[in-house]
């Protein structure tokens, strides 16, 4: 086999297509696959010895932490001889450059230890966006982005709709579980050291997905336009202002100096279009690199016989996934009927600020910082703090150069831990003062 296909396979680069000779077979589609000869590519038993093939000789340092399954791809086109209609040939042969992705994504597989459970979080944090985008998408069809409207609409949907309440609550109770699981995600890949070369830049579109997700919830919480969401938006609005040129954001995000109607539709578009396209965007940029990258092992974990085996991606991974999406959904049915969210009061500019506004749970660290500086300048101090913080986060990768060397790196191991602490005591703090 040659040895472009086997990288391509193992997730290195694409294997070059062969140019067909005129006159050759036509490419086959995927669909139109033979099954792959028995023993192509068999899953290695929980501790055997792996086959000989020559990428999988390699030692495993020079292969930079990418795991590379033992496949053996016997002809870089296995489908060019199988029968199909003129359609079928058509699209074959504008689609097989594409074959060896697919074929990859089809021997893929993830490796089985005892931090595998931690593999479950992506895949769950993408099935909440989906119930976002299926339940944001009905809720449109009711809502209305208006001062005047918006609240009105909101009770109507609550109230008056068939299943209304169950839609509105399912997307309030998914956003809030779609930011913990991508946090939990987060965090997980960073103590494993995913984020280690090659798999850079899935940590930096992971980095960016989570400011997308934070953004969602901040854009989308004004949108009921009841007291509450009004007044959270006020002060969160205020804070920038601090910063140079923060003003002039501030505005921006306005549509004016102060909260209004303005901001109601600005918010609203950028929930509803914007911030869904970047998202759509990043987000295949980030699954794309899981697939091709493959899952990575924690350091050390290969060469330390922790790796129990690996089990394909399609079906079975894919299988246990589909089961935590099960659960998930089990859990927000319950959470939505059990626990709804209230409406509250609509929005009056005039009435004073009612007493221990706060924002979304998933600032409330932030929130609790600004608090502690309440000296003179301490909220420019506390911005620049976080925003330094937030930079040095999204690239730790290229900072923690011996984890991308394999080697152990328990100071980045601290400074995760340290972070963690910070976003959990000060988040508990918000709640022993003001409750839920
Ligand atoms: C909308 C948010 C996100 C979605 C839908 C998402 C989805 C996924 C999925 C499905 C995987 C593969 C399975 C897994 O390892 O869990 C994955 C892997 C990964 N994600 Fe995310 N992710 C998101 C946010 C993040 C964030 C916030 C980070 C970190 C800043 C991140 C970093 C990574 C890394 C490093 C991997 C590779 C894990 C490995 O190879 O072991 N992702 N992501």
């Amino acid at each position: 086999m040659a040895e472009n296909d086997q990288n391509a396979l193992a997730g290195n680069v694409p294997a070059k297509p062969k140019p067909a000779a005129p006159g050759a077979a036509k490419p086959a589609a995927p669909g139109a696959a033979k099954p792959a000869a028995p023993g192509a590519a068999k899953p290695a038993a929980p501790g055997a010895a792996k086959p000989a093939a020559p990428a999988a000789a390699k030692p495993a340092a020079s292969q930079g932490g990418v795991y590379k399954p033992p496949v053996d791809r016997p002809d870089s086109n296995p489908y060019k001889d199988s029968r199909v209609s003129a359609l079928g040939a058509w699209f074959q042969e504008r689609f097989y450059v594409v074959l060896p992705v697919l074929d990859y994504l089809k021997k893929k597989e993830v490796p089985q230890h005892r931090l595998s459970f931690w593999y479950y979080f992506g895949g769950l944090t993408l099935f909440f966006f989906i119930i976002q985008i299926v339940t944001g998408l009905l809720l449109m069809q009711y809502y209305k982005p208006t001062e005047a409207e918006a609240f009105a609409s909101f009770v109507f949907i609550q109230k008056e709709v068939p299943f209304g309440w169950l839609l509105r609550q399912i997307h309030a109770w998914s956003a809030n579980l779609m930011v913990l699981m991508a946090f939990i995600h987060m965090f997980s890949t960073f103590f494993m050291k995913s984020y280690r070369k090659p798999r850079e830049l899935m940590w930096v579109s992971g980095f960016v997905l989570l400011v997308l997700c934070l953004g969602f919830g901040f854009t989308g919480y004004l949108l009921p336009w009841n007291e509450l969401a009004f007044f959270a938006t006020q002060v969160g609005t205020e804070v920038p202002k601090v910063a140079p040129g923060g003003a002039f954001l501030v505005g921006i995000l306005r549509g004016g100096e102060e909260v209004s109607g303005e901001t109601l539709t600005r918010m609203f578009s950028l929930h509803v279009v914007l911030l869904p396209g970047i998202l759509m965007l990043v987000l295949s940029a980030h699954l794309m690199l899981v697939q091709v990258l493959g899952t990575s092992a924690p350091i050390g974990y290969k060469e330390a016989g922790l790796i129990k085996g690996y089990e394909k991606f399609f079906p079975t991974f894919l299988a246990k996934d589909a089961i935590g999406w099960i659960i998930g959904f089990g859990l927000l049915v319950y959470l939505a009927s059990v626990f709804p969210w209230g409406i509250g009061v609509k929005a009056n500019a005039l009435t004073p600020a009612p007493l221990g506004i706060k924002p979304e749970w998933y600032f409330w660290a932030q929130f609790q910082l600004l608090k502690d500086l309440k000296f003179e300048g301490g909220e420019l101090v506390a911005i620049a703090l976080l925003t330094v913080g937030a930079i040095v986060w999204a690239l730790v990768p290229f900072i923690d150069t011996k984890a991308s060397k394999e080697e152990r790196s328990p100071i980045f191991t601290i400074l995760g831990l340290l972070v963690l602490a910070f976003l959990l005591l000060n988040t508990y703090r918000v709640y022993a003062e003001y409750g839920w």
